[in-house]
């Protein structure tokens, strides 16, 4: 087990001061009200190396490309979130920690075998045979859409992403299994996330830890039952799952019953959480941005022609890239993300401890000028001409540990999107407030109700309030 120390980060790193009485809770509750405009402003303030120290566990934000790339491309050096280094412990063998005991939360060389064993079944070549299931799930989700009808995005858009994320994560029914699944994770994944269950980690009842255990319970019991139904079923499919199972057979040492079901929660979250994100901010972008949408369509025209896409088709889709990218950049999936330095370290002229948490964030780096001139605006053409590096925009993360569903993601978000788009367009509802909400990601806290129109129906953008304005910048 790896353990860490408290430590101190010298004061030469400049950063608000700890306050004599209150120390840094009036830092921490700005941030846990208004995480983006307070990352925007420690940058505004401090610089691209901001100093923060959270009683025993001192952080430094880093808002710099070279500083990414430093970071990233080390994950030995400087490991991601893992359950035996955060502050808050979860019981050894609960149900909390087997569900939680994925992927992107392993370190070291554990690590790094899973994913050199599971990194094929994500490589170009092998996600396209996911290519028909996806088709098949979006045309049966707009299936009952009508011109004229209302439909809220976030939620439509986000049983979608389940939909889509179950072929090639679980190989179960999308709609009867996959959803139930994800709704489930769901419901878990907000108590995790409410700051008072991990606050007071007290496993009493009326406590939300005691909640967030008893739904991490049920959702192993869900996991373990959908294990024990593959195997009995014989294992022939090509999803992730059965090829973890049959791993798991092979060799217990090598992947052991928590890995298993850790992964299989993480992996089939982490396939369809971002996408959903990613499916309503394009919609709603386009929706308010005709000009960009009317080059969408004259490419999605000349590529299609009306027809659903294949394979072939979603690879060359600059216009319609460029509008996801763009809807990534402004709403990244994770806002910020850290890795603990698990030796002393560099960074510029700044010696820094073994211990020290090293925050960074997509979102603010994202929003830098001197790398993506008018930052605030949606431009899906700046892609056809700007190029970017992996430390600059990183919706995916970037370095070794990048995102293993990177292409299988994007080719998803094509295929889904090229079909809803030349099926329909859309505005948003009259008299609707887009704000938002989210510590670690952004989503409208009201839903998004749309108007749906015929494809080709002369449209105007709706006038709107709420404070996605501070995040985009619509007129
Ligand atoms: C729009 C689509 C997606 C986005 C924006 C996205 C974003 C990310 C990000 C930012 C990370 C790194 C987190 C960190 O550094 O702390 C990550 C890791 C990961 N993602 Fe994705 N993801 C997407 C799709 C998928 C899909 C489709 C899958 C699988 C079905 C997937 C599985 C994973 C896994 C297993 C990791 C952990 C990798 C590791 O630790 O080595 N993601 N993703």
């Amino acid at each position: 087990m790896t353990s860490i120390s408290p430590v101190n980060i010298t004061k030469d790193v400049p950063g608000p001061s700890h306050m004599p009485v209150l120390g840094w809770l009036p830092v921490m509750l700005k941030f846990a009200f208004r995480p983006l405009s307070t990352l925007e402003e420690l940058r505004q303030k401090y610089g691209n190396m901001v100093r923060l120290g959270f009683g025993k566990y001192p952080a430094v934000m880093v808002f710099d490309a070279e500083y990414h790339r430093q970071i990233l491309r080390d994950p030995n050096s400087f490991y991601a979130y893992d359950l035996d280094l955060v502050p808050v412990k979860f019981p050894k063998e609960s149900s909390l920690r087997s569900m939680t005991t994925g992927m992107p939360l392993m370190n070291g060389e554990r690590h790094d075998d899973h994913r050199s064993a599971l990194l094929p079944y994500f490589h170009k070549k092998f996600i396209t045979r996911y290519h028909d299931a996806c088709v098949e799930v979006t045309k049966r989700k707009i299936a009952s859409w009508q011109p004229g009808g209302e439909v809220d995005m976030r939620t439509e858009m986000e049983r979608l992403a389940m939909w889509i994320a179950t072929a090639p994560v679980l190989g179960l029914d999308p709609e009867k299994e996959g959803e139930a699944i994800g709704m489930h994770l769901e419901r878990t994944m907000k108590i995790l996330f409410n700051p008072f269950a991990l606050l007071l980690p007290y496993n009493i009842p009326g406590f939300p830890f005691h909640n967030l255990m008893k739904h991490a319970v049920e959702m192993e019991r869900i996991v373990r039952g959908v294990v024990a139904r593959k195997k009995e079923e014989g294992l022939n499919g090509d999803d992730v799952l059965s090829v973890m199972i049959k791993m798991h057979e092979e060799d217990p040492q090598r992947m052991s019953e928590n890995e298993l079901l850790g992964h299989t929660t993480t992996m089939f979250r982490g396939g369809y959480n971002p996408n959903g994100m990613a499916l309503y901010w394009t919609i709603f972008l386009l929706s308010q941005h005709p000009e960009a949408l009317k080059s969408v369509m004259v490419e999605l025209d000349e590529s299609m022609g009306g027809n659903e896409p294949t394979p072939e088709s979603v690879e060359k889709l600059p216009w319609l890239e460029g509008a996801i990218k763009e809807a990534m950049r402004l709403f990244p999936a994770g806002t910020w993300t850290g890795r603990l330095a698990m030796r002393d370290f560099d960074l510029d002229s700044h010696h820094l401890p073994k211990g020290t948490w090293i925050v960074m964030s997509p979102y603010v780096i994202h929003r830098v000028p001197g790398i993506f001139p008018e930052p605030y605006r949606f431009k899906p053409e700046r892609w056809l001409s700007e190029y970017h590096t992996a430390y600059e925009f990183m919706p995916f993360s970037a370095g070794p540990r990048y995102c293993i569903g990177t292409s299988l993601g994007m080719m998803q978000l094509k295929i889904t999107l090229s079909i809803i788009l030349q099926r329909f367009s859309f505005t948003l509802k009259p008299g609707t407030k887009v704000n938002c909400s989210g510590l670690n990601s952004i989503r409208p806290k009201n839903g998004l109700p749309m108007i749906l129109h015929e494809r080709g129906k002369k449209t105007s953008p709706t006038k709107f309030k709420g404070n996605v304005h501070e995040i985009v910048q619509f007129d």
